[in-house]
């Protein structure tokens, strides 16, 4: 594990796209896991700045999401869908095709997540996954838990998860109860991870989960067993 500790979270976005970016350069064809919320804002526009700049080529990466709410329907603007496209995917030349979400509108959920870890499989694994921190020690939507759970799955969100998610939204009550989340296989699975932490109030739990005992009730702990981690924090 490497931890790279950043004055800001503007010097956080910028490490960040410089090591996605740099997976890029080097390796035209990268599968990248990403994810969304407001930590990893600053480095899609970075990355998005240096493709305008001539920099970056996006023409054959191809991109799988951690998660999508259930229930909102497609397009709608609190979705990660329309998050992704419009934070990253429809500034750069990105195929839209090669950019997958969950699909959490699909009529079964079941299915859905066996076609999403199936795409796991053809792609031959993340190559880099990038990963927020939620206040209470989950990655993609992985919540605190009696156990890790293995597959893409649907989940419920904790009254905290939708407590500090609710700032995108008008009301707490809009946010939805469920999401699917790609489970810990995958995101173990790849072959880098690099976890973004940039505000200090999530110091604590980046504690736990760095230091503290490996469980499922601080989620993000299973990543002290990945051979490749490296973490950008404030
Ligand atoms: C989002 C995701 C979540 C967030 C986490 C932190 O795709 O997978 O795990 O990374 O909730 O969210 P922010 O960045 O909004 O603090």
């Amino acid at each position: 594990m490497r931890v790279i500790k950043v004055e800001n979270y503007d010097e956080m976005s910028r490490v960040a796209a410089n090591i996605i970016s740099a997976q890029v350069v080097l390796k035209p064809t990268s599968v990248l896991g990403l994810a969304t919320g407001s930590t990893p804002i600053g480095a899609y526009a970075q990355l998005v700045q240096w493709y305008k700049e001539g920099y970056l080529d996006f023409s054959q990466v191809i991109t799988l999401n951690l998660d999508e709410y259930s229930g909102l329907a497609e397009g709608h603007v609190q979705s990660y869908r329309y998050f992704m496209d419009t934070q990253l995917f429809n500034h750069v030349n990105i195929e839209k095709a090669n950019t997958h979400v969950p699909n959490s509108m699909a009529e079964d959920i079941a299915k859905e997540c066996e076609r999403y870890d199936a795409l796991f499989e053809e792609a031959d694994g993340i190559d880099l996954q990038l990963l927020g921190l939620g206040n209470n020690g989950h990655i993609g939507f992985n919540e605190p838990d009696d156990a890790f759970a293995g597959g893409t799955h649907q989940v419920k969100l904790h009254e905290m998860t939708i407590k500090a998610n609710s700032i995108l939204f008008s009301e707490e009550e809009e946010v939805p109860q469920y999401a699917i989340t790609v489970g810990m296989k995958n995101i173990m699975k790849a072959k880098r991870v690099l976890l973004i932490v940039g505000s200090e109030n999530k110091k604590e739990i980046l504690e736990k989960a760095l230091y503290g005992p490996i469980t499922p009730l601080v989620p993000a702990s299973i990543l002290q067993l990945h051979p490749h981690l490296d973490v950008i924090t404030v």
